[in-house]
């Protein structure tokens, strides 16, 4: 695999083989030199309800395993993403364009996830039965059933795993479609999955665009976990508006505000703030999208550090030595993209610190670009999802937490400060299910939950807490032999034997 090869699809996963069918043309795009990179073919309609026939199929015999046997074929699956470790840091490099030593963070998240899932599982979704003198109080849980998983690309490995590995190991079988923008990392990881030697059906694979998404879910499914924007998030709620009993799990995007407050080591607070809004060419959704900052000689000081320290990141491909601190957005439309929203916030009162620009023709490589945004009248509360931050300056603290807050959408927060006081006013009038002190708002811990509220999510937590919406609880009282109680209630008359 090398940047001029091309890869061509295996076809879906359907039922434990790989199936070459007669879907329209699917390509994937390297974005850091604007080639072709893999070529395969959409799911057909025929293909997705074979899939879901088949993980229905599955279901009770997967659901009915130990839970140690599903864990076993989990633990195979990390033993083949081991194995493969370079191959696929490599591949995610190539199809997204993330630098190596980034895509490397992301396949060792794929490994990890599987023991974090494992004790989350013990942890959040465990048996529980109390002895009373009438039965056994039981608390245990099943699987939803057949569910849909539906990836991202800007994690296509990780994201989806996160969904995948709890759901599996809870008893669900899944009908996995992955992003249209990352086919090719996703049909490696299904190949782990196989060779992990997974029963046929347990996990299906479709690859495809929304009308592949949308075929998915208009079968018999119980469960859709998403992770993806704000706007196909809503669309899918509406979708399963008159279907109350499908369970959804919207993982979505974020406007996300870091608050500059009082700092002694500059150095820190800007690599810190680099850290939060351009990782990823600024494609996370911990991003901070918005940077606010004392109106002050101090805050002045940071803003010029920080602008001199964006114009001077290493940008490139992942291949570019010495290795790039971020390579390109996802796609050369979507730049172009990017370039026109700066464009319009521009149009609008924002004023130019620094201009996001395209680097090489038909890519996705952008340079940073900074948008001093402080007079802008009602500034649009949407997610870029780009190396594109936007400045707020500020007076007093209270103005930094009111503009902060100046968002519908709730994933992450963000404070630099030595005051520990302003850190708990901070904590107690954000609104976010993620609030960070001195750390930057990316780079999330699987070890906790990771889900916002506003339009980032619908209150289902994904990470340590996926295990809660993969399982549902249920409540039995249990005895082993039929008896009359001891009393019986007034009004029955006499049971005796006829
Ligand atoms: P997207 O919403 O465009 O697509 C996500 C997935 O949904 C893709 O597989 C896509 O094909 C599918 N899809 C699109 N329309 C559909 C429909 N109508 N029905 C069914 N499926 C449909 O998102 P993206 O551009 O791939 O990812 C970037 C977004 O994801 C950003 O908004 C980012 O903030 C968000 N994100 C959120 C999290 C989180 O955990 N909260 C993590 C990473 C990314
Ligand atoms: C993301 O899921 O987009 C980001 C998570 C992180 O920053 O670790």
């Amino acid at each position: 695999m090398t940047k001029s090869s091309i890869m061509h699809g295996k076809g879906q996963y359907i039922n434990g083989l790989w199936i070459q069918g007669d879907g329209t043309i699917l390509e994937s795009i390297n974005p850091s030199y604007g080639t072709l990179l893999w070529q395969g073919t959409i799911a057909t309609e025929q293909e997705v309800t074979a899939a879901c026939d088949a993980a229905r199929q599955a279901l009770l015999s997967w659901s009915s395993l130990d839970f140690e046997q599903r864990a076993h074929y989990t633990q195979n699956f990390a033993q083949q993403i081991d194995k493969n470790r370079d191959y696929l840091a490599h591949l995610i490099a190539l199809e997204t364009g993330k630098p190596l030593w980034e895509a490397h963070t992301e396949v060792s998240a794929v490994i990890g996830k599987i023991n974090l899932s494992i004790q989350a599982y013990h942890e959040r979704t465990w048996t529980k039965i109390t002895k009373t003198t009438e039965a056994n109080a039981c608390l245990r849980f099943k699987p939803q059933g057949v569910v849909v998983v539906l990836g991202a690309f800007n994690f296509p490995a990780h994201l989806s795993n996160g969904h995948i590995v709890p759901a599996l190991l809870a008893g669900n079988t899944i009908l996995y479609k992955p992003s249209e923008q990352a086919p090719a990392v996703a049909e490696f990881i299904m190949q782990c999955w196989h060779e992990s030697k997974i029963p046929p059906g347990v996990i299906n694979c479709l690859q495809g665009d929304a009308s592949c998404g949308r075929a998915l879910l208009s079968q018999d499914i119980q469960g859709v976990f998403f992770t993806g924007s704000y706007a196909t998030g809503l669309r899918i709620h509406q979708q399963f508006s008159d279907k109350p009993e499908v369970i959804l799990a919207l993982e979505m995007g974020g406007n996300n505000p870091l608050v500059i407050d009082e700092i002694s080591d500059l150095n820190a607070a800007v690599y810190h703030t680099l850290l939060s809004s351009l990782l990823t060419a600024g494609q996370r959704c911990t991003c901070a999208r918005r940077v606010i900052i004392p109106d002050s000689h101090q805050g002045d000081d940071f803003m010029n550090h920080f602008i001199k320290t964006c114009s001077s990141i290493k940008i490139g491909p992942f291949d570019q030595k010495p290795e790039p601190f971020m390579g390109p957005v996802i796609s050369h439309e979507q730049a172009i993209k990017h370039l026109h929203s700066q464009k319009k916030l521009i149009e609008s009162g924002g004023s130019h610190l620094l201009s996001m620009a395209l680097l090489a023709e038909n890519t996705g490589l952008l340079s940073p670009g900074i948008i001093d945004m402080t007079h802008f009248e009602n500034p649009p509360d949407e997610e870029i999802f780009a190396p594109l931050v936007q400045i707020y300056r500020y007076n007093h603290f209270d103005e930094a937490i009111n503009l902060a807050n100046q968002t519908r959408y709730g994933l992450v927060a963000g404070l630099l400060s030595n005051n520990e006081q302003h850190y708990h006013q901070f904590y107690q009038q954000v609104r976010a299910g993620l609030i960070n002190w001195n750390k930057p708002t990316t780079g999330a811990a699987s070890s906790l939950p990771f889900g916002g509220v506003g339009l980032s999510g619908n209150h289902r937590p994904s990470a340590y807490f996926a295990a809660d919406y993969c399982a549902y609880p249920v409540a039995s009282m249990e005895q082993p032999l039929l008896t009359m109680p001891e009393q019986t209630l007034p009004g029955i008359g006499s049971l005796g034997t006829p």
